[in-house]
């Protein structure tokens, strides 16, 4: 069962390395300036004070980039995103890229009512959902949750009510992503599910 989804997951990203844009390497000393008008809503740190607004340290390289041009395009949808891209370059978002990845991610954590929750999508996480065809989680984003490089990104210590919202949001087909891959996943998820799995991602370091 793991090994098809790992070969799964293996086949899927070989073939987004072919079709995802590339971008420039960035640099962080750069991006931590340009970061000032971010860090409001991100944190200094890139750890977000509020759970609507997610952490962006660390990381995986590329993957901020890859949203920030999403925003800027349309191609993910968010009024507020939309405007603090829209003036952006490729070069900014590139720096800003190197900057993020490179601060220390946040500490998950999970409050002692949300442990039998996050028991429930630790399974899922771990081992899929078999009866719906769902890959384990952990195929794409890591044992740890810590994302792989550069396409799959980092769910690890993230805010919940952002990684539920996002899992909403791929569920109804409003966020596409790199493909179709997280649209089926979550389509496939019923929203109890999606809960548990956002607890125990939030939990995770
Ligand atoms: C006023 C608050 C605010 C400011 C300022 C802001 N953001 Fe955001 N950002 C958000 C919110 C809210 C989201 C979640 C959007 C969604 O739900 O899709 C987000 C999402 C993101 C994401 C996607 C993260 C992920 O895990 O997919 C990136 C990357 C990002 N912001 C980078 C930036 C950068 C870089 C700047 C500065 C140039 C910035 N943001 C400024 C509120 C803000
Ligand atoms: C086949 C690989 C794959 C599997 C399996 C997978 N994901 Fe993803 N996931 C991705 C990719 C790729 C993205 C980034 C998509 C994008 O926005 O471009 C993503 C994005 C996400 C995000 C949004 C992160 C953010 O910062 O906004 C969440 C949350 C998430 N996945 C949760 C899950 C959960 C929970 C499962 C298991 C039920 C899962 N994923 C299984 C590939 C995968």
């Amino acid at each position: 069962m793991m090994n098809t989804n790992f070969y799964k997951a293996i086949i899927i990203s070989l073939a987004m390395v072919m079709v995802s844009p590339v971008f420039a390497k960035g640099d962080a000393a750069a991006g931590k300036e340009k970061a000032a008008t971010c860090a409001g809503c991100h944190g200094a740190e890139g750890i977000s004070a509020s759970p609507q607004w997610p952490n962006l340290a660390g990381q995986v390289p590329s993957y901020i980039a890859s949203q920030l041009a999403a925003f800027k395009s349309g191609e993910r949808k968010n009024a507020t995103m939309a405007g603090f891209s829209a003036g952006l370059t490729p070069e900014d978002m590139a720096d800003l890229d190197a900057y993020y990845a490179s601060l220390t991610p946040a500490q998950g954590s999970i409050s002692e009512d949300q442990v039998e929750l996050a028991t429930q999508g630790e399974k899922i996480f771990k081992g899929g959902f078999a009866e719906r065809q769902i890959a384990s989680c952990m195929s794409c984003h890591g044992a740890s949750g810590k994302g792989i490089p550069k396409h799959f990104p980092s769910v690890a210590g993230q805010k919940q009510a952002y990684l539920e919202a996002q899992l909403l949001s791929f569920k109804k087909g409003e966020r596409k992503g790199y493909n179709e891959m997280m649209y089926s996943i979550a389509f496939a998820l019923s929203e109890q599910q999606i809960k548990a799995l956002s607890v125990y991602m939030s939990g995770l370091n």
